[in-house]
């Protein structure tokens, strides 16, 4: 069975995001998403989420895709998780070509998908601060 992890945060869940995690489970068996946890936003990302960490899960659940969920709590957890999750393949949209690249040293594939055009979570917000 081919497992496959990505990371992020997921909030307003939006097609860019489908759009990834079905690409993400076509390249394996088994989807494990690493959900960025509301303090990791908000320390690291200075991001605040819409959703909560539990809400943002349970929409992640109820995905066909989505395998398993895991908190993403800091940026040191990839090669544990790589290891502890047997991880085949690495994958993340192409915003961060090249950032996670040290993960091939674990013996994982890493695989950059392109990103949806014209959608983001920062894109709906502005949006709708405009209305
Ligand atoms: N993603 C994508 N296409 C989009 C938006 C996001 O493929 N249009 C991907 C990202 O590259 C990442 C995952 O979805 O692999 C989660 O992205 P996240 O940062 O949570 O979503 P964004 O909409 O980019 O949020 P923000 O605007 O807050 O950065």
């Amino acid at each position: 069975m081919r497992r496959v992890i990505t990371y992020g945060t997921f909030d307003l869940l939006h097609y860019g995001h489908i759009n990834l995690l079905r690409r993400a489970k076509q390249l394996g068996d088994y989807l494990i998403v690493a959900l960025s946890t509301d303090e990791f936003n908000w320390r690291e990302k200075q991001k605040k989420c819409y959703f909560t960490y539990e809400e943002r899960k349970q929409l992640l659940e109820a995905i066909r895709y989505v395998d398993l969920v895991i908190p993403e709590e800091n940026w040191e957890q990839k090669c544990t998780d790589v290891k502890e999750y047997h991880v085949d393949t690495f994958v993340i949209g192409d915003d961060w070509t090249g950032k996670f690249d040290f993960l091939k040293e674990e013996g994982c594939e890493v695989v950059y998908l392109s990103r949806t055009p014209e959608i983001s979570t920062t894109q709906i917000k502005k949006d709708l601060n405009k209305k």
